[in-house]
């Protein structure tokens, strides 16, 4: 497959932090810029240039939907995964709550903030009920304990598909079904996961999954919300009555065609191969890590559940800030985050066990469409020159 490489990518540093975002594929890039200038329709205008925008938004749309499988459903664009994230949260407890009928929301600790502030929200605004299970040492949450957390009045489950710092892959298919046989719906944030391993909602059996431009090669800002047929929501910004009346506001045409082809190309990597490929090169930078750094390194994560181009480690007695400051070679993240100058260990390692120590340890690896083998051995190499200069 021919893969034009952005033009923002740069030998060095080397990019490593896929997860965080990744650059606009040139080829996604290139409609948009199309849409731009030749493309200026409001979607909703009934005229030949209006026309022509909703064509082209229609079109995009059914590329995204056929990425998760063609079940019949809705497929909402919303401004960004949190967004999606928000309304796939707060949009099916709303109607129970202006009807009086009490609601309990059940999610899991190492989700990402935009669905854990979200339930949290629930729960202050709205005075809503919250479960936040607790996963094991490798960051999976248990189907039995999401089963039993489920009581008369719970509305919904949301679990991740894929965790963004460790990329361990949660059994969602299994907690749909035991979810479904108490009547509750299940929401997936498949952010992570959408372009990097198959995903499909019918197999995973979710009512509710989100989707992200900026971490499949689309451009920031954009993001959808599919939503299973016969599923209720209240929309979070009502307005023009765009998007079915479930998101107000003009759509971001050309983005979205832009994530319509994103979509499209992931389909395309993903038939010849991209995951192999990926996992080859994440484990190869596994193993020359190892042999340069021995038991001195630890892996943070599911051993094999995992997504296939995420690699987090700790490398014992040496704090991620202190290392990414040495290797000026590689852009990669630490797993902790900064509040007020702060250092603070990452929540998700946290939730998984982890001691204060390793969890402000963990640096969080992420390979994708333009990573080589060399960048590997530069990686393993730079790493490994930093520890030894520590
Ligand atoms: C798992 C997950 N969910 C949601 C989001 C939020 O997406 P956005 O940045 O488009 O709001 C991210 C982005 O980091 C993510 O990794």
């Amino acid at each position: 497959m021919t893969r034009p490489v952005p033009p923002g990518i740069r030998r060095d540093p080397i990019y490593l932090d896929y997860n965080a975002t990744t650059p606009v594929d040139p080829r996604v890039a290139e409609v948009v810029t199309d849409v731009l200038t030749r493309e200026f329709g409001n979607p909703s205008s009934q005229h030949a240039y209006g026309r022509s925008a909703r064509a082209l938004l229609e079109v995009a749309r059914a590329r995204v939907a056929e990425l998760v499988g063609s079940a019949p459903g809705r497929l909402v664009f919303t401004g960004s995964g949190s967004e999606a994230d928000a309304l796939a949260i707060r949009g099916p407890v709303r109607e129970r709550i202006l009807a009086h009928r009490p609601s309990h929301v059940i999610t899991q600790a190492t989700e990402h903030p935009a669905v854990l502030e979200a339930c949290d929200a629930l729960r202050t605004e709205w005075g809503v009920a919250l479960t936040v299970l607790g996963v094991d040492r490798d960051g999976v949450v248990d189907p039995s304990e999401v089963a039993d957390a489920i009581r008369d009045e719970t509305v919904l489950v949301s679990i991740m598909h894929a965790n963004n710092e460790t990329g361990t892959i949660q059994p969602v298919g299994q907690i749909a079904q035991l979810a479904h046989e108490r009547g509750v719906l299940v929401h997936c944030d498949a952010a992570q996961s959408l372009g990097k391993i198959p995903v499909d909602v019918e197999r995973l059996g979710v009512d509710l999954l989100t989707i992200v431009g900026h971490k499949m090669y689309a451009p920031k800002g954009v993001g959808a919300l599919w939503i299973r047929q016969g599923v209720t929501l209240a929309p979070l910004i009502a307005g023009g009555g765009q998007e079915e009346g479930l998101r107000a506001g003009t759509e971001n045409v050309a983005s979205l065609v832009g994530l319509g082809r994103a979509a499209e190309l992931a389909r395309e990597a993903l038939a010849a191969g991209e995951s192999d490929r990926l996992r080859e090169l994440r484990n190869a930078l596994w193993r020359a890590l190892v042999d340069r750094l021995g038991g001195r390194i630890l892996l943070n994560g599911h051993p094999e559940a995992r997504l296939p181009n995420t690699l987090n480690v700790s490398i014992d007695g040496l704090r991620a800030v202190d290392l990414l400051e040495r290797t000026a070679l590689i852009a990669a993240s630490t797993g902790s985050a900064c509040h007020a100058g702060d250092d603070a260990p990452s929540p998700v390692l946290v939730a998984m066990g982890a001691s204060h120590d390793r969890a402000m340890a963990a640096i969080r690896l992420s390979l994708g469409r333009w990573s080589t083998a060399e960048d590997v051995e530069r990686t393993a190499t730079a790493i490994a020159a930093a520890v030894a200069s520590s």
